[in-house]
């Protein structure tokens, strides 16, 4: 039996002076994000599971079982579960874990991703979320926290890998933007328009108001939105209701646009 995204989570094993050891746990489809890890050395090892690492001009390494990989300070990855299975890895960090910057791939290099913007999602900036919650009794969290830990459950594409991933295999566009924005801004060829509101009830397989290709939990919806950034939410509601391998375009429609990718300009769009 699969897991559920919300089983799936990461705890800190040990905290000492010199060194913190965390066990994180991978549905398929999760990824940490481009990050470092400030100023401490690390290390981590699968346990169960394969998992990816991804560094910028370097070869994709696939990480099996008791293999570890190490790495010293400013060291920068994206630690990615591409396969059909939960996993299950162990990281030490030394000295403990206290800084992370977080990155956005731009081409081949990476640029520090704006945390302000709330664009944000790593494994282990969730711990540093759950630090930042308020301390009054109330368990409110901000707009940019929630995203972030929508974020840490995604393992989001760039308009490049959710245009191949549309065009070459069995994956669903879906434009969750509404009508006067896709007025405005034109849309994308053989995206499904499926407006916010409705996601939920389009997609749930078990839902009286489905569509006629959410047939099961196991299609693979891309959402995408103006500039990705609800459609992580989105992306998150779908795979609350089952939808594990929904995710979100980074950037939305404008990166898309951006990037070059085709789109039907603002007066062909319906
Ligand atoms: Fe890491």
């Amino acid at each position: 039996m699969r897991p559920r995204a919300e089983q799936c989570w990461y705890e800190r094993l040990h905290h000492g002076p010199d060194y913190d050891i965390w066990v994180i746990s991978w549905l398929p489809g999760q990824s940490t994000g481009f990050h470092d890890h400030g100023a401490s050395s690390g290390a981590f090892v699968v346990a169960t599971g394969v998992l990816e690492e991804h560094r910028p001009g370097e070869r994709t390494r696939v990480v099996h079982p008791g293999k570890p990989r190490a790495f010293g300070p400013d060291y920068a990855h994206d630690v990615r579960n591409v396969s059909l299975a939960p996993a299950i890895s162990i990281h030490a960090y030394s000295p403990p874990l206290s800084d992370m910057n977080e990155y956005e791939l731009d081409g081949s290099r990476l640029v520090p991703r704006d945390r302000t913007s709330g664009k944000a999602g790593t494994v282990e900036q969730e711990w540093q979320v759950q630090k930042r919650k308020p301390s009054d009794g109330t368990d409110a969290l901000s707009i940019e926290q929630v995203l972030s830990a929508a974020r840490a459950r995604l393992r989001r594409l760039s308009p490049d890998e959710a245009y191949e991933a549309m065009v070459k295999t069995e994956a669903i566009l879906v434009d969750i933007r509404p009508e006067g924005q896709r007025a405005i801004e034109g849309s994308i060829a053989g995206a499904l328009v499926v407006e916010r509101n409705v996601l939920e009830w389009r997609f749930d397989p078990t839902s009286g108001a489905r569509l006629p290709v959410a047939t099961d939990h196991e299609i693979h919806v891309i959402v995408f939105c103006s500039e990705g950034y609800t459609s992580s939410l989105a992306a998150i509601a779908l795979q609350d209701l089952g939808l594990w391998r929904a995710t979100d375009v980074i950037g939305g429609f404008q990166v898309w646009r951006a990037s070059g990718l085709p789109t039907v300009p603002p007066s062909e769009a319906s």
